[in-house]
């Protein structure tokens, strides 16, 4: 299959630019700005772009990509650092910029480039840099400029090089898309149009081989990446196909009969149930502590489905549903960020059971995963849910987790969802849910006075988790709501909205 290469000198905005590429449907992979030519080569790409990356060029520790890749023969676009190593190799001049610039920015683009084709006059684009390119080396033709006369991009055709000095991959820059088009389908001739469907029979065929008549043990979460990767396992190898639902007793209304309705009873799969809501619950006792709260759920998961798995013979491989970007984090340059919140559900599964790993999704991104369980005809009720944290309902129950807590929780969870599903808006919402605060306020409920626990809704838009704001709902959803959860949930007589973004405050509440 065809492909660009980004290669990643640690921008905070690089898989940025491969989902813009995807979303062009260009297959396109990323790989460390100091993977060794062959690796790239046996990849037969058409293109190779250069991200942009925190580090001045002139920086002793700098990130140098092999030399070769500039003469490859292969189109290369460097993207502002990209842009300066590129100047820098090819003997221009890059110094620190007079101010650091950040934001957007305008510039003008000149007639003639190739790479800005049908990009005209002036434009806002988004910067990001400390350094910049002051003169273009010999053979490079200037084709934008900023308001103070600098260099924007600069191309040399004959050779195949184009640069940019601004992230045409954020999308403020406009006709951001239109030039990284320009360069994957006009420059670099990628004709396919790649759809993650065309994984299908690659990835199919990928996992048999893998397994090798051995039995695949899965542990289906409910969410949808172990149920996309759970089909296509399937397709693969049949009922060598083990799948584990471990019921933690801090899951949602409903979750655990759709696993059943889904995998057993619809798709036929040897799916094994397990509840353990009594052993977590029990442990859960008295902890009030949200990172402890994690750590036992954590630990408890681990422990419980590896009991499980033993007791299926000739159990080899593990399936996993890790996606693109957890991949990305792995070989990327960036340094570790401080931990918020440690998420660590199953990530110590494959050691603690020494088993291989077969992640069919590890190329693919959120939305793409989707795409891939439509094509697989896996029913929209378990595509379209909003992710669900593993420690569950246990980080919503502020304070300590007991069984009435939970129950007070679950019913006014189910309601707002049922609610926001009637309106129309679960699709338009990143995640959405309640939260059952530890403090009782005075209410009066017909002529008496009420002393009762307060509920917090909790609904975001984001596109990965990582920033987020919250949901401008109409107010008379809102209230629908509201009056649902104070009549029907006893125990509540309050409900507060969430009006916070994220940072400065977290998606979840613990
Ligand atoms: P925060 O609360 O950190 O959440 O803004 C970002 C996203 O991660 C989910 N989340 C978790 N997922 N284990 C998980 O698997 C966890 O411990 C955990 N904590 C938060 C959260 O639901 C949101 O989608």
């Amino acid at each position: 299959m065809d492909q660009i290469l980004i290669l990643d000198f640690g921008s905070q905005y690089t898989q940025l630019i491969a989902r813009r590429l995807r979303g062009l449907r260009v297959y396109c992979e990323i790989l460390p700005f100091n993977a060794p030519v062959e690796e790239m080569l046996s990849r037969s790409p058409k293109g190779i772009i250069l991200s942009g990356g925190p580090s001045s060029v002139y920086d002793k520790a700098a990130p140098k990509p092999d030399p070769a890749i500039f003469t490859m023969g292969l189109p290369v676009l460097g993207v502002c650092y990209g842009m300066q190593l590129m100047a820098q190799v090819y003997g221009g001049n890059v110094s620190k910029a007079a101010k650091r610039e950040y934001g957007l920015g305008r510039l003008k683009v000149l007639k003639g480039s190739r790479l800005l084709k049908g990009v005209s006059g002036g434009i806002n684009v988004w910067m990001s840099h400390g350094d910049e390119v002051k003169r273009a080396p010999r053979g490079f033709r200037v084709t934008a400029r900023a308001a103070g006369s600098d260099i924007s991009a600069m191309e040399s055709p004959e050779r195949g090089l184009y640069a940019v000095q601004f992230h045409p991959e954020v999308h403020h820059t406009e006709k951001g898309t239109k030039i990284l088009e320009n360069f994957a389908r006009g420059i670099c001739r990628y004709t396919e149009r790649w759809t993650p469907a065309s994984f299908l029979a690659e990835s199919v065929a990928e996992i048999k081989k893998r397994a090798a008549g051995k039995t695949v043990i899965c542990g289906l979460s409910g969410g949808v990446d172990s149920s996309v990767a759970a089909v296509l396992a399937h397709k693969a190898i049949g009922n060598k196909l083990r799948c584990i639902f471990v019921d933690t007793g801090v899951l949602r209304h409903g979750d655990r009969e759709r696993m059943k309705e889904v995998f057993r009873d619809k798709f036929g799969y040897s799916l094994k149930i397990v509840d353990a809501s009594a052993l977590f619950l029990g442990r859960l006792k008295g902890v009030t502590s949200p990172e402890r709260k994690r750590k036992i759920i954590g630990h408890t998961f681990i422990e419980v489905f590896d009991k499980e798995a033993r007791k299926v013979r000739d159990a080899a491989w593990l399936l996993q549903g890790t996606l693109y970007p957890d991949v990305i984090e792995s070989v990327s340059v960036k340094g570790p960020s401080a931990v918020i919140k440690s998420h660590h559900n199953v990530g110590g599964l494959p050691k603690k059971m020494n088993m291989g790993l077969i992640e069919p999704l590890r190329y693919f991104f959120k939305d793409e995963v989707r795409e891939l369980g439509r094509s697989l005809k896996i029913p929209e009720p378990v595509l379209m849910q909003h992710p669900f944290p593993g420690p569950g309902l246990a980080i919503r129950v502020l304070g300590e987790v007991t069984p009435d807590r939970l129950k007070l929780l679950r019913e006014a969870d189910r309601l707002m969802r049922e609610e926001i599903q009637a309106a129309g808006w679960y699709s338009k919402i990143w995640q959405a849910f309640c939260v059952l605060l530890p403090v009782r306020s005075v209410g009066v409920m017909g002529d008496e006075r009420s002393y009762e626990y307060t509920i917090a809704l909790r609904c975001v838009s984001s596109v990965d988790g990582m920033t987020a704001d919250w949901s401008r709902l109409p107010h008379d959803l809102l209230q629908k709501i509201s009056a649902r959860i104070v009549s029907e949930v006893r125990g509540v007589n309050r409900v507060v909205y969430d009006i916070t973004s994220k940072p400065p405050a977290t998606i979840e509440w613990e």
